[in-house]
């Protein structure tokens, strides 16, 4: 059966690569995108299907124009898809990702926006495949290995910023309301090509330029671009007999944040750094300020983020972890390597000067 694929989020980092991934498969015919406008020549859908040699002139027909701010453009674009089929398999990637600010869009795109989608999808879909994070799991203040039986243990600790609620709260809604064959991913920090497009990586830059001396004592779970794309789309494509509700942590490396940024650096030809760890005890200090400040209804953001960055996520791997390590190596240096072609005003012409 040749199902329809809707797919949010398509001009984002992991969106551009599974579309173009799905073109590389034959599949792109099958495609409908929620798009806030046409791709141009510097997006990354442009990019990546330019490096794959693929031709994106005909997205245009399957492309709806949808900010997912507008509620009443957003209900009537799916109006419209139930019409063409009630079998689609949903791919829902797009949200907004700003841990520091603005909460009301990340609220109304990441929670809201998606718990209209899966009661659509209830109705008009067969799967249901989100890109949840391990940032929904939350951290614990020590670095224990945890794994999918972990989400209901979430420490009071990671109550604080907006992206981090908005996912979980999505995710729970999903848990609660689904009816299809349903697939929650939760990556942990993607590396992979073009990368360093993305505003959520501005400290990366700052990393390679020798800018930043003190790091956070916490740790995380990185994960590669490739591996991630590839399991949205076996999980999109997976057509199990009962409906399934399935949920799973992405992460092939766990590293404490000072030894990620020196791979970091290595993966850029660089030399690693005698980096300063901020000692973990602030964690306790600063969730004591914190929580005494929010008695009198008083947020000074330098608290919680202080407490979010003595934090460990650490999830258990696939591979072992040296495996892991390589992996994100590899990943980093392909972001590395990838080129974001400038496009120029040819005065002459009047004209942009398409990237080669
Ligand atoms: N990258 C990671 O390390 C990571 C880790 C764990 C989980 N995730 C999850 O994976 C998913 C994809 O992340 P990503 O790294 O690809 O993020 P990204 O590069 O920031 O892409 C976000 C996508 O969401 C779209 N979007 C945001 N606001 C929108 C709006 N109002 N209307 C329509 N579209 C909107 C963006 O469209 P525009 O291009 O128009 O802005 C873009 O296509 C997200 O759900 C994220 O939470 C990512």
């Amino acid at each position: 059966m040749i199902r329809p694929i809707l797919l949010t989020g398509a001009s984002g980092f992991v969106g551009s690569e599974v579309l173009c991934e799905l073109y590389r498969m034959g599949l792109g015919g099958r495609v409908h995108l929620f798009l806030r406008k046409h791709p141009d020549e510097k997006s990354l859908i442009s990019l990546r299907f330019r490096d794959a040699n693929i031709k994106t002139d005909e997205l245009t027909a399957r492309t709806h124009l949808v900010d997912l701010q507008d509620e009443k453009a957003f209900l009537k674009a799916l109006e419209d898809l139930a019409i063409i089929s009630q079998e689609w398999i949903v791919i829902h990637l797009a949200a907004v990702i700003n841990a520091k600010g603005d909460l009301k869009t990340q609220e109304e795109v990441n929670f809201k926006r998606t718990t209209q989608l899966i009661s659509w999808a209830n109705k008009n879909a067969k799967s249901f495949i989100y890109t949840s994070s391990v940032v929904a799991f939350g951290a614990t203040p020590t670095p224990i290995i945890r794994n999918e039986e972990s989400y209901p243990k979430y420490h009071f600790l990671n109550k604080l910023d907006g992206y981090s609620l908005s996912k979980r709260k999505a995710h729970d809604e999903i848990l609660k309301t689904s009816k299809i064959n349903t697939c929650i991913l939760c990556p942990g920090i993607i590396h992979g090509a073009y990368e360093h497009a993305k505003s959520s990586r501005t400290h990366l830059k700052k990393i390679l330029e020798d800018k930043v001396n003190w790091l956070p004592s916490g740790g995380g779970a990185f994960v590669s671009l490739e591996y991630v794309a590839s399991e949205i789309i076996l999980s999109a494509l997976n057509e199990p007999l009962d409906s399934e509700l399935k949920v799973k942590v992405l992460a092939e490396a766990c590293l404490p944040y000072t030894n990620y940024l020196n791979l970091y650096r290595e993966s850029a030809g660089l030399k690693t750094k005698n980096f300063k760890k901020i000692p973990h005890f602030f964690l306790w200090f600063a969730a004591a300020i914190y929580s005494l400040l929010k008695l009198f209804k008083i947020e000074i953001s330098i608290f919680s983020k202080l407490i979010q960055a003595q934090m460990f996520y650490y999830f258990e791997t696939l591979s072992t972890q040296e495996e892991g390590i390589q992996i994100i190596f590899k990943a980093m240096k392909e972001s590395l390597n990838s080129k974001i072609p400038a496009v120029e005003l040819d005065q002459t012409t009047n004209t942009l000067n398409q990237p080669k």
